[in-house]
C-alpha cells in the first residue's frame, strides 16, 4: 500500500527531558496541531525532529520505539544543528526575511552550511523510510532544500512541497545571498502550495527574476520538468475544537474562571512567542482603548496567553522582556484591588483549556504583523457554538483573506485598534451571530481534511500529467 511520508523539522509530539526522565507532548505552532488531525490515518509516517538534544543512544532508542507506535520517525539534530541550523539559519534569516523583518535576519555562512547539512540529513532519513511508491510531502521554510536533493536521488518520485510561512515579495528573497539554491530547491517538487494567491504570485515572481525561468498559470518550465504552483489555504480540524470547546472538562474549566472572572469582559489573544505576531503593539492598543474609553476600567481584561518559542534566539528573548515589562507597568498603572486589566500567561495549555478560554472570550484579537495562516483565528471560530464573540483580525495574516466577516484591522495602527476592541464590545448580539455563523461554514467547509485532499488530487493530478507528457 503506497503511503504519505510527512517531513517537517518538528513533529507534532515534542520530547521534554523532566526530573522524572522523558516525557512526551503535543507540539505547538500550526504545522504540528493542523497537520496533527490527519497523519495518522491509514499507515502514514511522519519523519521530524522530536525537538531535543539527545546524547544517549539509549535515549535514542526509547524515543525511537516509543514514536514508532505513533507513526512517526525521529531525526535527531545535534547541539551545533540545533544551534546553526534551527536557532540560526531557519529563524535568524529565513524566518525573519519571510515575515518582512529583515532588519532581524543575519547572513552566516556557518549557519547556511548547517542548513544545508541537515537538509542532507533529512534526504537520507526519508530515503531510509520511502518505497517508490509512496508520496513524499515536505514542510516548511526549515527543509526549502529538501525537495531538490530527494529528486536527485529519487528522479521519479512524488514530491509535494507546502510553505507554512508567508512568500514575500522578490525584493525581500533577493537580499538573501544563497537565494538560487533556496528556490532551486523548492523546485524539486512536483507541486508547491501556498496558503495565499498573493504568496504564490511573490514564489512566481522570485523564480522569473532571479532564475530566469518560464511561469505561465501556475505552471513553471524547469529544463527537465513541468512543476505546479498553487495556493491551498489551510483549514482546521473544525469538529475537534468544536466538541473540546463543549466538553465536560472544558465546561468546568470555563465555570472556574467565570467564577474568578465574575463578569468582567474578556479579550483574549494566544500566540507563540513572536515579534511577528504584533504582541508589543496589542498591549498599546489595549493601553489605547482603557485611556480613550475610561468606561472599560474595571470591565475588561485581556487574557494574553504566550506561549514559549525559540527563546535562545535574541530577538525572542529580547520580546520576552519587552512583553513583561509592558504588562507590568500596564497592571501597575490600571490595576484595582479586584480587577486586573491583563492576565498574563506565559506558559502552553491544554486543548481543553485552550477551548474553555476559546469559547468564554467575548473578544479575540489576531493582530500578527505578518503571519501565513494564523490557525489560532479559526480555532476561535469553531470554539464558538453559541455564536457569541467578535474576531479582531490583522489584515496581514494570511487568515484575512477568507475571514472576511471579522473586524480587519492593520495591526500597526494603534488607534483602528482600540476602536476595534471597543466597537466588539459594543456589538450587538445580532450581527455577532451572523458574522461568525458565515465565517463557521466556511472554516467548517474547508478544514484540514478537504485541505489535504485538494493538495493530495492535484499532486497526484500533477504527476500524472507529467508521465502522459514524457
Ligand atoms: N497552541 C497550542 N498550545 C497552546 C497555545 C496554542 O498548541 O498553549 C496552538 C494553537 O492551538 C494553534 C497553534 O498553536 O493551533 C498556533 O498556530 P498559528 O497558526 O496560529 O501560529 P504559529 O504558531 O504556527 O505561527
Ligand atoms: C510555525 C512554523 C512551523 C513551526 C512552528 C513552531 O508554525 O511554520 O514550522 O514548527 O511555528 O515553531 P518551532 O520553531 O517551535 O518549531
Amino acid at each position: 500500500m503506497p503511503r504519505t511520508l510527512i517531513v517537517s523539522n518538528r513533529l507534532p509530539t515534542k520530547v521534554l527531558r523532566t526530573d522524572d526522565g522523558l516525557t512526551f507532548q503535543p507540539s505547538e505552532g500550526g504545522l504540528a496541531t493542523g497537520l496533527g488531525s490527519i497523519y495518522r490515518q491509514g499507515d502514514n509516517l511522519w519523519i521530524g525532529w522530536p525537538g531535543l538534544f539527545v546524547q544517549d543512544e539509549g535515549e535514542e532508542q526509547h524515543i525511537k520505539d516509543e514514536l514508532r507506535d505513533d507513526n512517526m520517525a525521529p531525526v535527531f539534530l545535534t547541539e551545533d544543528e540545533i544551534r546553526d541550523f534551527y536557532e540560526g539559519f531557519s529563524n535568524s534569516t529565513l524566518w525573519p526575511t519571510f515575515h518582512y523583518f529583515s532588519e532581524f535576519a543575519t547572513y552566516e555562512q556557518t549557519h547556511w552550511e548547517a542548513y544545508v547539512a541537515v537538509n542532507q540529513k533529512f534526504c537520507q532519513a526519508v530515503l531510509a523510510q520511502a518505497g517508490p511508491e509512496d508520496t513524499i510531502w515536505v514542510h516548511d521554510y526549515q527543509l526549502l532544500l529538501l525537495p531538490e536533493l530527494l529528486r536527485q536521488a529519487r528522479p521519479e518520485a512524488t514530491i509535494g512541497f507546502f510553505l507554512h510561512i508567508p512568500f514575500p515579495s522578490q525584493e525581500l528573497i533577493r537580499v538573501l545571498p544563497w537565494r538560487t539554491e533556496l528556490l532551486r530547491g523548492m523546485l524539486g517538487a512536483d507541486l508547491i502550495g501556498f496558503h495565499t494567491f498573493g504568496y504564490m504570485r511573490h514564489f512566481l515572481s522570485a523564480v522569473t527574476h532571479l532564475l530566469g525561468l518560464p511561469a505561465q498559470n501556475g505552471q513553471i518550465e524547469t529544463p527537465n520538468r513541468s512543476v505546479r504552483v498553487d495556493a491551498f489555504p489551510m483549514g482546521i480540524d473544525y469538529e475537534r475544537y468544536a466538541q473540546a470547546a463543549v466538553s465536560k472538562e472544558a465546561q468546568q474549566h470555563e465555570a472556574e474562571y467565570r467564577e474568578a472572572l465574575r463578569d468582567t469582559r474578556v479579550i483574549l489573544s494566544i500566540d507563540r512567542l513572536d515579534y511577528t505576531k504584533g504582541i508589543a503593539q496589542r498591549l498599546r492598543a489595549f493601553d489605547l482603548l482603557l485611556q480613550r474609553y475610561p468606561e472599560w476600567q474595571g470591565q475588561v481584561s485581556l487574557i494574553m496567553l504566550v506561549v514559549p518559542s525559540r527563546d535562545q534566539v535574541p530577538q525572542y528573548a529580547a520580546l520576552k522582556e519587552e512583553i513583561d515589562e509592558l504588562v507590568g507597568r500596564l497592571n501597575a498603572q490600571y490595576r484595582t484591588i479586584s480587577w486586573n486589566p491583563i492576565l498574563y500567561f506565559y506558559r502552553s495549555l491544554p486543548l481543553e483549556e485552550l477551548t474553555a478560554l476559546y469559547h468564554l472570550a467575548e473578544v479575540a484579537l489576531v493582530t500578527p504583523m505578518r503571519d501565513g495562516m494564523n490557525l489560532v483565528a479559526k480555532e476561535y471560530i469553531a470554539s464558538k457554538g453559541d455564536q457569541r464573540g467578535v474576531l479582531i483580525l490583522s489584515e496581514r495574516a494570511g487568515a484575512a483573506r477568507e475571514l472576511s466577516d471579522a473586524l480587519i484591522i492593520n495591526p500597526t495602527d494603534m488607534s483602528q485598534l482600540a476602536e476595534a476592541m471597543h466597537d466588539a464590545l459594543v456589538m450587538p448580539e445580532e450581527e455577532q451571530q451572523t458574522r461568525l455563523s458565515a465565517m463557521q461554514a466556511l472554516v467548517k467547509r474547508y478544514n484540514v481534511f478537504s485541505w489535504t485532499r485538494l493538495f493530495m488530487n492535484q499532486l497526484a493530478y500533477t504527476k500524472m500529467k507529467q508521465h502522459t507528457l514524457a
